[in-house]
């Protein structure tokens, strides 16, 4: 038993869908989650920007004295691996758990990631996914303009604008009839009705965040590290009542979240 907290961290709103989902498999932890939004969005930065922003995002949650942190971003995950499996604080990310997901995807169609700029660009999802299904026809599609339209409120599955871009930049992976979609940013679970309803119910969605939430129990479960009183607190690097409004109209319920001094890349 365990009651000291877990914490999860990702540039804004999208590492939410990690935090609903272990809120929804282990009711009974406690979270610490913060939001990095002075610096959103992490897709469109470099690698050596990532570093150090890995780096300096779990530093900030393991001075919250936390047992284990999920990097629910994919970003970060695909491209500071290194960092994440290096820290003292066990850490895992989103990557491996959503593409052992897609890896049991049955059948010969081919499979679809979707994730930020730098994630495709990192290539890492690409490359495991072919480790474990070696042979099968991958596409990978980056989205840069879903992270900033969700940032600024276009999620509804009927927004214009979200409209657009989604048919835009799922068009490549539809015209290939794909068997499954991994959602390989944590941000894109926030519209997943949108990708639904263009790709069609045929076409499995598959959440890193989801998957790296289980991952994150069986963990704690094995080693007995599991407890704590359901709580969670909230933090922004950004602007807190924007991400507090937002964080509430996500999750259903009232978050008020604190606001930390945004950190420079240095
Ligand atoms: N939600 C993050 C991810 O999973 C970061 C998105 C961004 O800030 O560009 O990649």
């Amino acid at each position: 038993m365990d009651n000291r907290a877990i914490g999860i961290f990702d540039s804004g709103l999208g590492g939410l869908t990690a935090a609903a989902a272990l809120r929804e498999l282990m009711p009974g932890e406690n979270i610490i989650y913060f939001a990095d939004s002075a610096r959103v969005p992490y897709g469109a930065k470099s690698r050596d920007e990532l570093l150090i922003i890995a780096r300096q995002d779990l530093e900030l949650l393991s001075s919250f004295s936390v047992k284990f942190i999920i990097a629910a971003c994919g970003t970060v995950s695909s491209n500071a691996s290194r960092v994440l499996e290096s820290f003292p604080v066990p850490t895992i990310g989103v990557l491996k758990p959503g593409i052992r997901e897609m890896s049991l995807i049955p059948g010969d169609s081919p499979l679809g990631i979707i994730a930020t700029q730098a994630s495709i660009r990192a290539g890492a999802f690409r490359r495991e996914l072919e480790r474990l299904c070696p042979g099968r026809e991958i596409i990978d599609l980056p989205c840069p303009r879903f992270v900033p339209l969700i940032e600024s409120g276009h999620t509804g599955a009927d927004d214009p604008e979200l409209k657009e871009a989604v048919e835009h930049s799922l068009a490549p992976a539809k015209e290939a009839g794909i068997a499954a979609l991994l959602l390989g940013c944590t941000h894109y679970g926030i519209i997943a009705q949108a990708i639904e309803n263009f790709l069609g119910s045929g076409v499995k969605l598959v959440s890193a965040s989801h998957s790296a939430a289980q991952a994150a129990k069986l963990w704690l479960e094995q080693r007995g590290l599991t407890g704590g009183s359901g709580e969670a607190l909230y933090y922004t690097s950004g602007d807190a009542g924007e991400f507090s409004a937002a964080a509430s109209r996500l999750l259903g319920r009232e978050i008020r979240a604190g606001h930390l001094p945004p950190m420079d890349i240095k």
